[in-house]
């Protein structure tokens, strides 16, 4: 059995054949292509915090491969009221076929993998969001059609999001270069993690410098669920960082502007860049759909 805790819990190879099957899942579904490959599966969707693309992508994700989703406020089960994790996990796992969580802490996910008879995902913690960068990896093939010779440049905090892409940029060979302030930069251990896979991760202070030549400009909110509090800290320290037209004269031609959503608009990013011709957010979103299907049929199908 396998989980996806962390995009690192996938090789280079089975991250391919998951775009691949994302890929032919994608066009299937346009051509109107019903299928039933997880019949009778059951999805317990845990959530913690807030969700409009994961919740909605993973619940018709389930019912269109002919499986059911439940979701879970965290606060509606048990959990809310103290019942442990070791508990929920075991049980759940008698009932459904896997478990998706959203969680405030990773050490949440950690303790469900650890007493989970079933597949456990990350549907976002504090300090990954595989799932995202899935689709994300899967949009950039699509823009891009290779990861090798593709530079990609992080402007913003150095987050759960930026996180899972250090790993993936040194899992599929991307170029990347972080640009995030003093004290916002990303997880020391993945970036070591990331270093010994690849050696093609790059730190850069100036985000006019880091997009210089970039195919792919990535920025994610300023101020991260459960942060709200760091709020006038937060956007004082970020100012500089905003994905803008200015900014975007200093990357190639044919740069491709994403962000995992929501955004928010006139902080990490200007309405007018999300609603210009670099933008793919929305093919980004789509993605979801049709990568966190591959996922589950990876995960799952017997
Ligand atoms: N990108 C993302 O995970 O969106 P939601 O918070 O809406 O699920
Ligand atoms: N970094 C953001 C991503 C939201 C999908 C957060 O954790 O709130």
């Amino acid at each position: 059995m396998k989980h996806l805790t962390s995009i690192a819990d996938l090789t280079q190879e089975e991250i391919t054949k998951i775009i691949k099957l994302g890929e032919k899942l994608k066009e299937e579904r346009y051509k109107g292509v019903v299928t039933d490959y997880l019949k009778n599966k059951s999805l317990a969707m845990i959530f913690e915090l807030p969700s409009t693309r994961t919740r909605v992508s993973f619940e018709v994700a389930m019912t269109e491969l002919g499986g059911h989703a439940i979701y879970l406020n965290w606060n509606d089960l048990q959990l809310g009221r103290g019942e442990p994790i070791k508990d929920t996990a075991r049980v759940l796992s008698r009932y459904v076929h896997a478990i998706m969580l959203r969680v405030k802490n990773h050490k949440t996910i950690e303790e469900f993998v650890k007493y989970s008879k079933v597949p456990v995902i990350n549907g976002l913690s504090d300090l990954e969001h595989p799932c995202q960068i899935l689709a994300d990896l899967m949009t950039i093939y699509e823009y891009k059609g290779e990861f090798r010779d593709v530079k990609l440049a992080w402007i913003g905090d150095g987050n759960n999001v930026c996180n899972s892409l250090i790993l993936a940029s040194a899992l599929t060979g991307m170029e990347m270069v972080v640009s995030t302030p003093p004290s916002y930069e990303p997880n020391v251990e993945i970036v070591k993690k990331a270093l010994n896979i690849s050696g093609k991760i790059k730190f850069e202070r100036d985000p006019k410098k880091a997009v210089l030549g970039a195919d792919v400009i990535y920025t994610d909110v300023w101020i991260s669920m459960g942060q709200e509090s760091e709020r006038d800290k937060r956007l004082a320290a970020f100012k500089n960082y905003q994905v803008n037209e200015e900014l975007l004269k200093y990357a190639s031609e044919d740069v491709i502007v994403m962000h995992c959503m929501p955004a928010h608009r006139g902080e990490e990013i200007t309405d007018e860049v999300i609603e210009g011709k670099h933008s793919v957010l929305f093919e980004q979103a789509e993605n979801r759909l049709h990568a966190q299907k591959a996922v589950l049929l990876t995960l799952l199908q017997d």
